[in-house]
């Protein structure tokens, strides 16, 4: 297992809708353990394949104190609701956006096993999910700022002043 370099925007392969996966091969099974470790090494609690250059639909999901959840192929089958949120990307590092998401959500996906399992999600959970499905369709969350002064650069720490 490793951990993959990160691609940031404008990085063409985070434009590009990325394929279904056809078979759940070694390949795949490596992919999928290799972004596990490069979400935990960048602190994410997410990742899609796009993002570490492979155009597949794969994402991983990690909210605190649950386990990963593979999604393969995944699909909405429902959303309900909508809030406003503040949201980062990996690929678009340095700032924040506020935007608008589901308040929740139920996925439809295969597992590395190759089940098929319904997932329902609200919340940051909900959030999440529909970050990472948004990347397998080229979109980043700065596609859904209202206005560009919904996105905020992150603040460098100011160095101590000494007196
Ligand atoms: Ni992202």
């Amino acid at each position: 297992m490793s951990i993959l370099s990160l691609r940031h925007h404008p990085d063409p392969v985070l434009r590009r809708k990325a394929r279904p996966v056809r078979q759940i091969d070694p390949a795949v099974r490596r992919l999928v353990a290799d972004m596990v470790d490069t979400m935990h090494h960048n602190f994410g609690v997410g990742l899609a394949a796009p993002q570490v250059g492979t155009s597949l639909r794969v994402a991983v999901i990690e909210m605190p104190e649950q386990p990963v959840v593979v999604l393969i192929n995944p699909e909405v089958v429902k959303r309900r609701g909508w809030r406003q949120v503040e949201e980062g990307c990996l690929s678009y590092p340095g700032y924040r956006g506020e935007i608008t998401r589901s308040e929740k959500i139920v996925i439809k996906a295969l597992n590395l096993e190759g089940e098929t399992i319904r997932v329902k999600a609200e919340g940051l959970a909900a959030q999440a999910m529909e970050h990472e499905l948004d990347h397998l369709n080229g979109v980043l969350y700065i596609d859904h700022l209202e206005d560009q002064d919904k996105l905020f650069p992150l603040e460098p720490e100011l160095p101590q002043q000494a007196d």
